[in-house]
């Protein structure tokens, strides 16, 4: 295979480390790395700014036609920008992890959002992750990895996560919220999250993050040889 605009979709449900793991991998092969949850997630930040209701599909998917969302590279994190203002750390505040369920399953939304994911995607070699990027934004991705882990180490992984942001959240409040994250992501209408068919499936359970990036390394360097 010619190793040009090489696509790597990368999907699982909340915090099964993607994006962690996308941004190493993206790193090591020198890929553009792609965070589409962060898309997400900065329109419902904008949404709640503005008091819209996040049912209102036809108001969100107005203001989103006129907001630019973009990425800075930046280490540990990309930075996020909605429009002129950084959101990096807004958007992954709790108010917004509960809330962003929501907006990701107005259908105006997600079509919008998943034309700017192939635009990018179309540019430059690239790591993407996400929900449907194996099933829906690029189905013809010749590298799809789906990650899962057990609920519990997912809530672990976030409470870690959030006591170095100083968030304070109980283990069994953000097991709930996980779960019912999942719940929300995996039976919506719209391109709920399901494994594609063709993607690896890669349990990091008990696997440190250095084993799963060389682990998606060794399934990269398999297809593109
Ligand atoms: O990966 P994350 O936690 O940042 O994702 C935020 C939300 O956006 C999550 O509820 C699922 C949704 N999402 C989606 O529906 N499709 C994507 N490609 C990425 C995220």
């Amino acid at each position: 295979m010619e190793k040009q605009n090489i696509q790597v979709a990368i999907d699982g449900p909340a915090s099964a480390g993607k994006s962690t793991v996308a941004k190493l991998v993206a790193k090591r092969f020198n890929y553009v790395y792609c965070d589409t949850g962060a898309m997400y997630r900065a329109i419902t930040l904008k949404a709640m700014h503005n008091n819209v209701d996040l049912t209102d599909e036809a108001t969100i998917v107005k203001m989103l036609k006129q907001t630019q969302i973009s990425f800075t590279p930046g280490n540990p994190v990309q930075h996020v920008f909605v429009d002129d203002t950084e959101v990096t750390e807004a958007i992954r505040q709790p108010e917004i992890t509960n809330s962003v369920s929501t907006v990701a399953s107005l259908a105006g939304v997600r079509k919008e959002l998943v034309n700017r994911q192939r635009e990018i995607a179309n540019q430059s070699n690239i790591v993407m992750d996400g929900r449907d990027i194996g099933t829906a934004v690029l189905p013809q991705a010749p590298v799809k990895i789906y990650l899962i882990a057990s609920v519990s180490e997912r809530a672990e992984r976030r409470y870690k996560e959030n006591i170095q942001k100083g968030i304070n959240t109980p283990l069994a409040q953000l097991k709930k919220e996980i779960e019912i994250r999942d719940q929300k992501d995996s039976t919506r209408k719209v391109s709920p999250l399901t494994k594609a068919q063709d993607a690896v499936e890669v349990d990091t359970t008990s696997m440190s993050i250095d084993q799963v990036v060389d682990e998606i390394t060794k399934i990269i360097n398999q297809t593109i040889k």
